[in-house]
Parts: structure tokens; C-alpha cells; sequence
């Protein structure tokens, strides 16, 4: 593979762990920063911090060789050609997202600054930040000429994150000047130059040698653009298949037939149209937020983000009457609940949707018993136990003595369980699914009546209704 860059990254969260054993895995000597030592003791010892597919044998293969964690981010800096931030970036009280970490990155970087370096904006940050790392750097005393800042957002997504970013759709590099972009394209080269592919025991995805993955060049601006444009237009793709979801059952339609008729033009394509109980996570709410902010800030109208937001909180509260409408009143009943992550294959609970349908419920006088795969532990530190709330360590746990099901995460394991297991757990046999796991007509053969989103409810022996 190409030449190896000496490369810092600063914030070992996230979008930073993985870029940091990612870029050791394209051939890379990375030195992996965060200010907080109980992480980076835990990172040296062998501790991978979240929960993602691929992280532990890369980490495996590179800690303390290829990848080195520290506190120390001046060294790091000093021996660094490109140094990355992705440290985090909250949203604040207005939606705007709150940038005094990366601030306080670029203040500290300046300290260090003794040669050339190039600074890369990796976290999700508004159009214009590049503009105020510069100039905060510049205010430290330091020489235009020695550092430029350059845009690389990253696309990756809970749960294939390693995947995602060693055969990413494309890589967007936004610099204003060729020097600095001349060393992210070495940096990327592995990927671009197909080199990667060729090598033996590689993350596997879809792209290979012969056909690698495109590298963009844009302006810093444009580059900060795109990351949120991307992602409020996912969002907008969701809400708009939602909303899609409230008039076929208001006519009796089927919304996964609909989406199926939308995706097969190649224009609009298949995927995010699968409507559910709404988006969460700790991208999209915040990123949506922070776009309109932004917008509202340059004085642009872009009220169609209101409109995602609002289409999204709706769908909560109809998921709300839907269970309602099915147990005719909600006090007292029991509920077994499948899915507590903001979606399968993560224990990530940020901006949970279903979490959120948990509280509502409760609000309205429901008791609750939940399983979900990976997530149960960190849910009990926002819902503790109590005589409202329990944890199961399996569905069908869950579902026993309860007055219905919901599934709330569209976790795959979900989808393979027994229907007439379920049905004998349950006091009474309703199902009701924010996620679209299953047939309808599957579920009402083995006895159960089951209300989905979107698509018309299915009751056991009305299998012709039901098809
Ligand atoms: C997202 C973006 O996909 C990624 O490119 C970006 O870098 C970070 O934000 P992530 O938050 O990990 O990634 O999750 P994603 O798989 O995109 O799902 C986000 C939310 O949308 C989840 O709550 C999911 O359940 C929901 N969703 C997704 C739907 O409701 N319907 C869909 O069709 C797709």
C-alpha cells in the first residue's frame, strides 16, 4: 500500500476510535488523544469501549504497535502530518451545535504547532467552522502558512461503522489549498488507489481494486455542507415515508408495497424508506437541528426541516394511539416491549425512539417488561427498575402475562422468533410493531392479531382479509 502517514486523532468517541484503527488498517501510524485517562487506560489495556463489528480484531491487531492512545495531544500533534478532530459536538439549547470542544482542540493544537500540519474537521460541525478553527489558531500566534484546516466528514453508521469507512460511498475532502489536499488523498490512497482491496484477511464490503471508492474534492464550505445536507436528507427520506405510512392507513394501502413501487426508481432507490415509530440516534435529531440553526442564521428559509422534525415527533404519539385504539384504554395494562437501542445491532440508546415510546407509556399509566439484545444495561440508568419497569434477558420473558407486544427496535434476531411461543407467553394475543418485522398474514396464522405501521391490520382467521 502507499506511503504511511503519521497521523493524531483527537477524540477516541465514536467516529474517532474507528477512523483511528481504520487509518492503521490502510497502513497508517496513528496516535489516538483523549483528555479523559480512565479511557485511554481502558483503550491501552485492551478495552474497545463500544460495541461494533470489526473494532475488536483491528484492535487486536493494532494496539500499542500501529495505534498508540494517549493523553498527551502535543506530542501527538508535533509528530503528526494530519491531525484529526473528531471530538464531540452536543447539540445546545438553540439546536446549534455546541463547538467549545473543538475550540478548545484548536486552541491547544496551536500551542504544539512547531511545523507544518494539516487540521481536519472530522466531526459534524456547521458550515463556517473551518473558517473559526483558522482563525482561532491564528489568534495563538501562529503563521497562516504554517497549518491549513480541511473538511473530511464522515458517513459512517452505528453498527457497520469499520465497514463503512474502509468501503465508504464516496470520501469528501473539502480544502481550499492543494498542499493540504494532496495529504489526505496520500492518506486516502489505499482506499482510492484500490491497493487495500488487493491485500488478503480485509474488511470485506462492497467495494474492491477494480472498482475503489471515488474521492470528492470540493471547497472547505461545500465539504461542511454536504455532511449535514447528507444526513438532514435521510431524515427527510424517513419522515416523508412516514407520513407516506399515515395515509395508507387512513386509506387501507399498504406502505411496504408503496415503497417498494418508489424504490424500484433508480432515482428515488430503496433504501430509508422503511417507516417505523420515527429516526433517533445521536446523528440525525441533532444534525436536522443543527442544519435549520444554520440556516436560520444565514437568514435562508429551509422550513421543510421543521416539517421533518415535527413529521417525526407525530409519529411517536400516533404509535401511542395505535396501541391505545388496540387495548382500548392504557392504564393498568401490562406491556411486553422488544427494542429499547435507537436501532438493531447497537446497545446505543442516544435519541432512542423506543426508549421514548417506554416513557410515554408509562406516562399514561402502563407497566413495562423489556428485552433487548445489547442495550438493557445502559437503558437501566435512565429507566432504573421499579414496580413500572422490568428487564427480561429474552422475548419471550417479556412477553409473558402481557396484555400485548410492541417492538420498538428493528434488531434482525426479532424477526426469527416463534410466533406461537409468543402467543402462548402473551394473556392476550396482540402484537403491535413500530418496525415492520414480520408478514401479516404470518403473524395472524399463528394467533395473533397484529397491527404494523403503515399497512392494514391482520386478525387471526381472516386469512383472506389478511393476504
Ligand atoms: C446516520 C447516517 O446514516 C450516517 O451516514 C451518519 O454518519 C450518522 O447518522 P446512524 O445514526 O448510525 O447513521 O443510523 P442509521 O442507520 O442511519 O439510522 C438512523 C435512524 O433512522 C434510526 O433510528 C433508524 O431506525 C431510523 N431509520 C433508518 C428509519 O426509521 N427508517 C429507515 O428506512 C432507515
Amino acid at each position: 500500500m502507499g506511503k504511511s502517514v503519521n497521523i493524531a486523532v483527537v477524540g477516541s468517541g465514536y467516529v474517532g476510535l474507528v477512523a483511528a484503527v481504520c487509518f492503521a488498517e490502510m497502513g497508517h501510524q496513528v496516535t489516538c488523544v483523549d483528555n479523559d485517562p480512565r479511557k485511554v487506560a481502558a483503550l491501552q489495556g485492551g478495552d474497545t469501549l463500544i460495541h461494533e463489528e470489526h473494532l475488536p480484531e483491528l484492535l487486536n491487531r493494532y494496539r500499542n504497535t500501529k495505534v498508540t492512545f494517549t493523553t498527551d495531544l502535543g506530542s501527538a500533534a508535533e509528530n503528526a502530518a494530519a491531525i484529526f478532530i473528531a471530538v464531540g459536538t452536543p447539540q445546545s439549547e438553540t439546536g446549534d451545535a455546541d463547538l467549545s470542544y473543538v475550540e478548545a482542540v484548536a486552541c491547544e493544537i496551536a500551542r504544539h504547532l512547531t511545523s507544518y500540519k494539516v487540521i481536519v474537521e472530522k466531526s459534524t460541525v456547521p458550515v463556517y467552522t473551518n473558517e473559526w478553527i483558522r482563525r482561532s489558531i491564528e489568534r495563538n500566534g501562529i503563521d497562516r502558512k504554517m497549518f491549513d484546516v480541511v473538511s473530511n466528514p464522515e458517513f459512517l453508521r452505528e453498527g457497520s461503522a469499520v465497514g463503512d469507512f474502509l468501503h465508504p460511498d464516496r470520501i469528501v475532502v473539502g480544502a481550499d489549498s492543494e498542499r493540504a489536499a494532496q495529504v489526505l488523498q496520500d492518506i486516502y490512497a489505499p482506499l482510492t488507489d484500490g491497493s487495500y482491496y488487493k491485500q488478503a484477511n480485509i474488511i470485506p464490503g462492497p467495494f474492491s481494486a477494480d472498482a475503489p471508492p471515488p474521492l470528492l474534492l470540493t471547497s472547505t464550505k461545500s465539504a461542511e455542507i454536504i455532511k449535514h445536507a447528507s444526513n438532514a436528507f435521510l431524515a427527510l427520506k424517513i419522515s416523508f415515508i412516514n407520513a407516506v405510512s399515515n395515509l395508507c392507513e387512513a386509506t387501507d394501502a399498504n406502505v411496504q408495497q408503496v415503497a417498494q413501487g418508489m424504490g424500484l426508481d433508480s432515482r428515488i432507490g430503496p433504501r430509508f424508506l422503511r417507516p417505523g415509530i420515527g429516526y433517533g440516534g445521536s446523528c440525525f435529531p441533532k444534525d436536522v437541528a443543527a442544519f435549520r440553526s444554520v440556516a436560520d442564521q444565514m437568514g435562508v428559509d429551509f422550513s421543510l426541516l421543521t416539517e421533518v422534525e415535527r413529521i417525526n415527533a407525530t409519529q411517536k404519539k400516533r404509535f401511542l394511539a395505535k396501541v391505545r385504539a388496540a387495548l382500548w384504554t392504557l392504564r393498568g395494562k401490562k406491556l411486553g416491549v422488544l427494542g429499547l437501542a435507537f436501532k438493531g445491532d447497537t446497545d446505543d440508546i442516544r435519541d432512542s425512539p423506543a426508549i421514548e415510546m417506554v416513557q410515554m407509556l408509562l406516562a399514561e399509566g402502563c407497566s413495562v417488561c423489556a428485552f433487548d439484545p445489547a442495550a438493557v444495561e445502559r437503558t437501566k440508568a435512565v429507566l432504573p427498575e421499579s414496580d413500572k419497569v422490568s428487564y427480561s434477558t429474552d422475548a419471550y420473558a417479556a412477553a409473558e402475562d402481557a396484555d400485548a407486544l410492541l417492538i420498538l427496535t428493528d434488531w434482525a434476531e426479532f424477526g426469527k422468533l416463534d410466533m406461537k411461543k409468543l402467543r402462548t407467553a402473551l394473556r392476550y394475543p396482540i402484537m403491535i410493531d413500530g418496525r415492520n418485522m414480520f408478514e401479516p398474514a404470518t403473524v395472524a396464522a399463528a394467533g395473533l392479531t397484529y397491527y404494523s405501521v403503515g399497512r392494514p391490520a391482520a386478525h387471526p382467521g381472516r386469512a383472506e382479509a389478511n393476504a
